[in-house]
């Protein structure tokens, strides 16, 4: 140092060694991290291969085994993937086929769940027996990532590497996931995924009558459905001696990652072990655009550009053939330019000039693009999302699962309009767009928000970092798991509290019930006496 031996930049010198110290206090090594990722969703993958992709830049060991190639990925990452038997993948495009044409309730979609053929659920399971997993079961790892999806028998995993385990969930709290940390269910005042509500609002009696039914429902089929989790689990266990029960996998979950962001509403309660990362798939800074796509949207400076997509779930061919030509027939009518997700390239809709088709998209490096000015969504979490956090408006096209929920708060949160696609109308889808795009409200709106969305104190990405390290550097972190996880239904609604007290309060009234008898009689007895005295005196 040049200001030696100045009196300031010793002080500065022992400061920055203090720091470099505090904050090396408990260093972690690079650790060994496997992720299991084998929800057959694309938009799943995205979301769970964004945080094994922070932590490989931190420069862990990450060995990751899913269902589908990854789209989001890191060269240091050792991806072992196993492909879905064909008939399950023939079942899987039925059932999306299925959902393009009917409107399916939300009730529904969870019912099939419960159905033990059902796809998803079968090919998690498999993907799990499948003799390319077995040799992972030979290594040694400080840490298993899993994504949550109804697939609670993968606790197997955690439990046969006998290491910790957190948990990544695609979207915000939610039953089935708050009983396995024990963020509390606030039914009267926290709207579950189904119940539709505005930011902030109080709930009115209506909304909290629903809302609490709603919530016993739902607990009662997630009771249900880890019945027969416990026996798929089971069966995965097989006859291996020594392993932790079901129930017992079930409290060792040191932490569950959280898809939102509390900025996003409904504001709850959260347990330490709940952490929020919203937008982690979301890319800080945009990756350079394909050369095709960069110059059509360049290009699209005096008019700005549209973004088309409705999702990976979602096979552009498995909609009705009407309702293709009806979007198309009114993104063509339009001065903007747009960019089309399309799978089948060979057969477009229609070939005008202002629409670009291609098979799969850079959605988010789209959606940061400063022409876009509109995206046409089927309202995923992962899409809105997106767009929320670059301020681009939107119009919903909602299909099935929580989409109708999300184009609900796209609406009533003014971001932008829902057009029904099961029946769609030319003028109406036409009206809906050159509302949008040309009334200025629905862009400031999203504006506003993106403002508040990305102010935190550590971006998702750093989020993601601090709290795997800190469950490995702490083994698991057992002392901040809350203690609800260990209590039963009895036990944490205090029912066999509110017991004691009613038998207490019984008690209580007899004896004051006797006492009070007892005082009447005294009395009964005094007056009856003070009466022959009386009555004696006067003879
Ligand atoms: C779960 O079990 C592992 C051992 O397999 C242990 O290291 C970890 O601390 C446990 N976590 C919790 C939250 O109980």
């Amino acid at each position: 140092m040049k200001c030696w031996p100045d009196d300031r930049c010793l002080i500065a010198l022992a400061m920055t060694t203090l720091i470099t110290i505090s904050r090396n206090v408990y260093p972690v090594d690079s650790a060994n991290i496997l992720g299991v990722f084998l929800s057959p969703s694309p938009s799943h993958l995205i979301v769970h291969m964004s945080v094994m992709k922070a932590l490989a830049e931190q420069g862990h060991d990450i060995t990751v085994v899913s269902g589908l190639k990854p789209k989001v990925n890191h060269p240091k990452i050792k991806n072992i993937i196993i492909d879905p038997t064909e008939e399950n993948q023939r079942k899987m495009n039925e059932e999306m086929s299925g959902f393009g044409t009917k409107k399916t309730n939300l009730l529904l979609t969870f019912l099939k769940f419960l159905t033990a053929d059902n796809v998803m659920f079968t090919m998690q399971f498999d993907a799990l027996k499948h003799e390319r997993f077995q040799p992972i079961y030979n290594n040694k790892y400080d840490l298993v990532i899993m994504g949550y999806f109804m697939n609670n028998f993968q606790f197997i995993v955690p439990a046969k590497l006998n290491c910790p385990m957190i948990l990544t969930w695609t979207g915000q709290p939610m039953e089935m996931i708050n009983s396995l940390v024990g963020t509390p269910h606030e039914v009267s005042y926290v709207p579950s995924i189904f119940t539709p509500h505005k930011s902030g609002e109080v709930m009115s009696l209506s909304s909290r009558l629903f809302n609490f039914v709603s919530s016993v429902l739902f607990r009662l089929f997630t009771n249900i459905m880890e019945l027969s989790m416990e026996g798929n689990y089971r069966k995965l266990v097989a006859d291996q001696t020594g392993l932790r029960t079901f129930s017992e996998m079930k409290k060792n979950v040191s932490l569950i990652f959280v898809n939102s962001h509390f900025s996003e509403g409904p504001i709850r309660p959260l347990v330490p072990g709940m952490v929020e990362i919203g937008g982690i798939q979301i890319k800080e800074k945009p990756d350079p655009l394909p050369k095709r796509l960069n110059d059509f949207l360049n290009n699209s400076k005096s008019n700005g550009a549209i973004l088309f997509s409705l999702g990976s779930n979602m096979k552009s061919s498995n909609i009705q053939p009407a309702t293709v030509e009806i979007i198309y027939k009114v993104l063509s009518s339009l001065k903007q330019n747009v960019i089309f997700k399309w799978e089948d390239l060979k057969n477009t809709p229609g070939n005008a000039s202002n629409i670009l088709y291609e098979k799969w998209l850079p959605q988010d490096d789209i959606l940061a693009h400063p022409n876009l000015k509109l995206f046409i969504t089927h309202a995923g979490k992962g899409g809105m999302a997106e767009a929320i956090y670059h301020g681009v408006p939107m119009i919903a096209m909602p299909i099935f699962a929580e989409q109708p929920t999300n184009a609900a708060k796209i609406v009533s949160s003014g971001y932008g309009l829902e057009v029904d696609i099961l029946n769609l109308k030319e003028d109406t889808f036409k009206n809906s767009i050159l509302e949008v795009l040309n009334n200025p409200i629905y862009r400031d709106n999203v504006q506003k928000f993106s403002k508040l969305y990305r102010d935190r104190p550590l971006s998702a990405r750093e989020n993601v970092i601090y709290w795997v390290e800190y469950v490995l550097r702490h083994h698991g972190a057992v002392h901040m798991q809350s203690p609800l996880v260990h209590m039963n239904f009895v036990q944490n609604n205090s029912l066999d509290v509110i017991l004691i007290i009613l038998i207490a309060l019984f008690v209580i009234w007899k004896l004051l019930k006797l006492v009070f008898k007892g005082i009447v009689m005294l009395i009964g007895m005094a007056i009856r006496k003070l009466k022959s005295k009386i009555k004696s005196k006067n003879e």
